[in-house]
């Protein structure tokens, strides 16, 4: 199958790989990268687990061609850190309890984060309605958008 070379930031490193064209960004970041944080949940774009964001934007990364990302950059969970510092979203995610099995976590965070760089958070029927493409099978969701809602207080 026809393949191309895209050069991409990756949490602050720039990158540069030879994919097959129909690849995602979800399986550049997993399988060529070694980025395995962003979860393959669905695949199809209706369960958020593979949030990453791309040039500040929230995106399915399971939906998103990586060829044509030349040039972005591409910020994932692991990038959310800083250093040894947790992203304050991250913990708040801790200090909220706001995870059973942890699966979704990595898509919850990333999504949160958008939410709250977009504004998205003056009440939490709005956090819950920006995340509701993220689904939690544990079903935390209450803790979820207190965590989400503590972080942009
Ligand atoms: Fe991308 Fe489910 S794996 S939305």
């Amino acid at each position: 199958a026809p393949s191309s070379r895209v050069s991409l930031t990756v949490n602050g490193t720039r990158r540069t790989v030879t994919v097959d064209n129909r690849t995602s960004l979800l399986d550049l970041l997993r399988e060529h990268l070694d980025l395995t944080g962003s979860k393959k949940g669905c695949n199809a774009g209706a369960c958020g687990a593979c949030t990453v964001l791309v040039d500040g934007q929230r995106v399915n990364s399971c939906l998103t061609l990586a060829v044509r990302l030349e040039g972005a950059e591409v910020t994932t969970i692991e990038g959310l850190a800083d250093g040894a510092e947790l992203h304050p979203l991250q913990q708040a995610f801790i200090d909220e309890d706001a995870f059973q099995c942890g699966y979704c976590t990595p898509g919850q965070i990333m999504s949160g984060v958008g939410c709250i760089q977009e504004g998205h958070t003056s009440s939490p029927e709005e956090i819950r309605e920006y995340m509701s493409g993220n689904v939690c099978r544990c079903g935390c969701y209450v803790k979820i958008v207190r965590a989400v809602e503590q972080t942009a207080a």
